[in-house]
């Protein structure tokens, strides 16, 4: 086998809730994180030219300021010395965007790179590079939905969720995720989401009443940002949305959706132009030890 092609699905936060400030300066976090069907394509070729890596969209980094790029160099020094590698990202995820796009390239290039060198590295081994580079690259790793904790890196993979068709919009606006934290530290918005009864709901395969408690902290962060927040909501809402919510650091915004229908009629209706619209559905676990 001398190439492999790799799906790498985005993910949401279905809740977001900050503990405190770790010792090392990240934020500790409490989240439900959940895969979806939105996702780039990776095409890894076995070369011997060292690490290329190139991107279906102009102006996103092709060196190790690429996450996908430092996988292969972090898996390559550890485990295959001198290994040689193109990397190519069909990039679908929108860059920047609280979707976790250049992390699940990462994780998707660490279980390709394992597969197509048979390297047989396990799941402890892989989740170790995985933490090396990123906090939300572990759980790019499985995908499904899973409580994170920690600064995001620390997993108790749930059960899958019931498919739940979604919109996602995401205003053209870009935040950096450290200065969304820096802004928090700075407003510390008081919202009680009950993390605990929101694992349990999935754990026991219940219904989930999306308007009890699921929430993000960060949202308000980011709204206060960027304008463009509250208006997607309530855009969303009057499309049938029965629930929306900020995903990660932003600024992307999810509204859950009666069904399919809906969700594909309100991107073919979505009145701003600027905005990326995806209508997709949660994604189940893909990837087993
Ligand atoms: O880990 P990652 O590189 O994705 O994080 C990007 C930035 O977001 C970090 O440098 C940090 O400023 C902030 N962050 C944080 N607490 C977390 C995750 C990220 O403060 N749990």
């Amino acid at each position: 086998m001398d190439q492999i092609a790799v799906r790498a699905p985005a993910k949401i936060n279905l809740a977001l809730d900050i503990k405190g400030l770790q010792a090392d300066g990240y934020h500790q976090l409490e989240t439900i994180m959940q895969s979806v069907s939105l996702c780039d394509h990776i095409y890894l070729k076995k070369t011997n030219r060292g690490i290329k890596l190139t991107n279906s969209v102009p102006g996103l980094p092709e060196d190790n300021h690429n996450l996908a790029y430092r996988a292969a160099e972090l898996i390559f020094n550890q485990y295959y010395r001198n290994g040689s590698i193109e990397i190519h990202i069909d990039k679908k995820i929108p860059v920047a965007a609280g979707l976790a796009g250049g992390s699940t390239d990462s994780a998707a290039v660490i279980k390709g790179i394992n597969l197509l060198f048979g390297l047989g590295l396990d799941y402890p081994q892989l989740l170790e590079l995985a933490r090396a580079i990123g906090s939300d690259v572990p759980f790019c790793l499985k995908g499904g939905t899973a409580f994170a904790y920690g600064r995001g890196d620390q997993l108790v993979q749930l059960p899958d969720l019931k498919k739940t068709w979604l919109v996602l919009v995401t205003p053209p606006k870009e935040v950096l995720t450290a200065v969304v934290y820096q802004q928090y530290d700075l407003i510390k918005p008081e919202l009680t989401i009950p993390m605990e009864d929101l694992k349990g709901i999935i754990k026991n395969g219940q219904n989930i009443y999306w308007n009890e408690g699921w929430n993000n902290v960060l949202e308000p962060v980011t709204a206060g940002l960027i304008g463009d927040i509250t208006e997607i909501k309530e855009m969303l809402k009057e499309m049938g949305a029965i629930f929306t919510m900020m995903s990660g650091s932003g600024p992307t915004v999810f509204g859950v959706m009666p069904d399919r229908e809906q969700a594909e009629q309100a991107c073919q209706k979505w009145p701003r132009s600027t905005d990326s619209v995806f209508p997709v559905y949660t994604y189940k676990q893909d990837f087993r030890e």
